[in-house]
């Protein structure tokens, strides 16, 4: 899978590092969080590399300059509870952005999204809606969270992923070829339990310690 204009796939060594760090099976939680938080501000910064800007006439300390002012609505929708890991890097570089929450787990016999609950800002239908969930394993969590935006109005999603199969990707490409993708690592397959391999396992249960 290579970076097209639908998928940016980031290739960054401080990615590479912080990837090994997430995947070693003896990472504690501390590790876990500060690698991943660095390797959300990656994500996040390529996320926000193609935001529409409307330009401002502002005054300086000498004389007056053209500015820029970020020009759509930003709002933030993690798939819980592991979506809530990418939330405060996109946060810190758009701290107006608005924050809507969508429940979801998966059921671990059918390996089936199931929705738990859901709240989200008005808006969707103006806005820049960045969907964010570390692991995008079959796609079926993306897949009933983006179904559920566009219903709810939404016709701008990015998705933002850590680590993704090539099942759930080819599902989310195909199906949605108007939402875009970024993600930080494209992994082998899926195995018999639907968890990415080689993964980092559960990333929930990593980040939030409840392994
Ligand atoms: C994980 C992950 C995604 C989903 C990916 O969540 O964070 O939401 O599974 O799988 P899919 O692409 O096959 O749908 P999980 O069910 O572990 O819930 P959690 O975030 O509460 O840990």
């Amino acid at each position: 899978m290579k970076t097209t204009d639908q998928v940016t796939i980031i290739r960054h060594p401080l990615v590479s590092r912080d990837l090994t760090i997430l995947r070693k099976t003896e990472t504690d939680t501390i590790d876990f969080r500060t690698a991943l938080g660095r390797i959300a501000t990656i994500l996040a910064y390529f996320a926000l590399k193609e935001l529409p800007l409307r330009e401002k006439t502002i005054s300086t300390p000498i004389t007056t300059a053209r500015g820029y002012e970020i020009d759509t609505d930003i709002i933030v929708v993690p798939i819980l509870r592991a979506g809530l890991s990418l939330v405060d890097a996109i946060i810190d570089f758009v701290p107006d952005a608005k924050v809507g929450h969508l429940g979801m787990y998966r059921d671990e016999d059918t390996h089936q999204p199931v929705d738990y609950y859901s709240k989200l800002p008005n808006g969707l239908d103006e806005a820049l809606v960045l969907l964010v969930d570390p692991m995008l394993a079959t796609g079926g969590s993306a897949d009933d969270a983006i179904n559920f935006l566009k219903k709810q109005g939404a016709n701008n999603i990015r998705f933002i992923s850590l680590i993704s199969a090539p099942e759930g990707l080819d599902r989310i490409l195909k199906k949605y070829p108007d939402v875009s993708i970024i993600t930080a690592a494209v992994d082998e397959k899926l195995n018999s339990d639907a968890f990415i391999v080689p993964g980092l396992g559960d990333a929930g249960d990593r980040y939030f310690g409840t392994e």
